[in-house]
């Protein structure tokens, strides 16, 4: 079985990069990705790299490659699935906002639309291949709307998760520790297996069973919030006893047993993920009445939620106990560094808090547009959208965020915050000029130096 071409369904921050860097490697691979946003493949097919609408390091450069050779954007998503040998699903499934496992399970919706739609599109046999991150045991839900069709039609299913990180997806993708396949067809494994090892080492190639290898990656993101949610938790007693969180990290780190990544303190985790993936374990756990599989999990996302709040309790009491009135400059909205992606932010959370406290925010972010800020706090419901542009505005220079500010939080680790020219901005500040650093980015002892009010987690 060798695949000729791919057809994949969800060109968001997954199927994008992905299957750019498919096509890319397998030049003999006919690779189209459909979506139904048609604003979105507009800004894919855009002439101008600039304006795709994921922003990644590397990822226009591997477009402008394989783009119009044999990497197409569609929004004729029946067409694209006859054509295909391969249809990847990498549509979103976010936490339900209804009913039952209402903020908890995962919204399997989207899922079962593509299935109805491969199952209806389909005139030939085709592999389907889950990239999106599901449940496990979605792919028996898969089945039985695609064996059901009675059209004549074969369908082999494989479970593909996604191990990429926002920030250095390309880096990911043309590198991975490891690449995940399950599934119970041995020939359609081989052929997925194959297109992978146009440019991975076959032995980071893994094939599983299907449960597995949908397990695994709900498995993956609960481990690595909960490396952040622990460190986390650690800084909080740091603050109270004089210990320095980063200190500690370096001192458990060196342990090979533990390592050093992910031990970074913060404001807490964000992105479109770690949450939901988790949450929809503890729902699978509960759904099983494995009630202290949930709780122990559970508690990633409490540890979670607290380092925001506590975040934004720290600056107001440190403000003399209000901040009403008061102009806080935000540095960074995305979740992290190098995307534009906000979905989850901490700067959400911890600017809806401030607000709440009569604060007024000034936004600035290297790759986030005006409308998504106002999109993101919108959508929380806290207030109504005319409060929201009220008391937060969005402007496209920090010098500018800053002036007359009475502090700043970081809120993302861009790198260009280390370049700036603190001596400018600290004179153009309210007096003490705070700064309420979320990431530990800045030299505290050079901003303490130039006369700032520094305040970073864990010290
Ligand atoms: N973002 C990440 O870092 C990451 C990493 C690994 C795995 N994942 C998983 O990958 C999946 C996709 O995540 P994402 O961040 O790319 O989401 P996204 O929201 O950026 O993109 C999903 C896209 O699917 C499209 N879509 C939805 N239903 C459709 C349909 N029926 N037909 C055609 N298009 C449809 C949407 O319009 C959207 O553009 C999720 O399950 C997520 O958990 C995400």
């Amino acid at each position: 079985m060798k695949v000729k071409k791919i057809c994949c369904i969800g060109a968001g921050y997954v199927g994008g990069p992905t299957m750019s860097v498919i096509a890319q490697k397998c030049p003999d691979i006919t690779v189209t990705i459909v979506d139904i946003n048609e604003q979105r493949i507009a800004a894919w097919n855009d002439s101008d790299l600039s304006k795709l609408p994921v922003y990644e390091p590397g990822l226009a450069g591997v477009v402008a490659e394989a783009r119009g050779r044999n990497l197409f954007f569609s929004t004729d998503v029946d067409t694209a699935i006859a054509d295909a040998d391969m249809v990847f699903i990498s549509v979103n499934t976010p936490t339900k906002t209804y009913g039952k496992g209402k903020g908890m399970a995962a919204d399997l919706k989207f899922i079962e639309l593509c299935a109805r739609q491969i199952a209806a599109a389909s005139k030939s046999d085709k592999i389907i291949v889950e990239k999106s991150t599901l449940p496990v045991r979605t792919a028996e839900a898969l089945k039985s709307i695609l064996h059901n069709t009675g059209s004549g039609v074969n369908f082999h299913i494989l479970s593909n998760p996604e191990f990429l990180a926002e920030g250095t997806a390309i880096e990911d993708l043309h590198d991975p520790d490891r690449v995940l396949i399950g599934g119970e067809n041995a020939e359609a494994v081989q052929a997925l297996v194959d297109v992978y090892a146009s440019w991975v080492p076959r032995e980071r190639i893994l094939t599983t069973n299907l449960w597995s290898s949908e397990l695994s990656k709900l498995t993956a993101n609960a481990f690595l919030a909960q490396r952040v949610s622990s460190i986390n938790a650690i800084s909080e007693l740091c603050e109270r006893t004089g210990a320095n969180v980063d200190e500690v990290a370096r001192a458990i780190g060196t342990d090979s047993r533990i390592g050093p990544k992910f031990l970074k303190a913060s404001v807490g985790f964000g992105g479109s993920c770690f949450q939901k993936d988790i949450l929809n374990l503890v729902y699978i756990a509960r759904s099983y009445g494995l009630q202290e599989v949930a709780h122990y999990w559970e508690q990633v996302i409490t540890m979670n939620d607290h380092q925001k709040h506590r975040f934004a309790d720290n600056i107001v009491q440190t403000m003399y106990n209000t901040v009403s009135g008061k102009k806080i400059t935000f540095l960074g909205w995305a979740f992290k560094k190098d995307t534009n992606d906000t979905r989850e932010s901490a700067a959400i959370y911890v600017a809806d808090a401030l607000l709440s406290e009569e604060a007024s925010i000034v936004v600035y972010d290297p790759k986030v547009t005006a409308e998504q800020v106002y999109a993101d706090l919108d959508y929380l419901g806290t207030r109504t959208p005319a409060e929201n542009r009220r008391l937060v505005s969005v402007v496209g220079d920090p010098y500018d965020a800053a002036e007359r500010a009475h502090a700043i939080a970081v809120l993302t680790e861009w790198d260009e915050f280390k370049t700036y020219d603190w001596h400018r901005i600290k004179d153009h500040m309210m007096k003490p000029a705070f700064v309420f650093d979320g990431r530990k980015l800045l030299s505290g002892s050079k901003l303490d130096e130039l006369g700032f009010q520094y305040y970073a987690i864990g010290e």
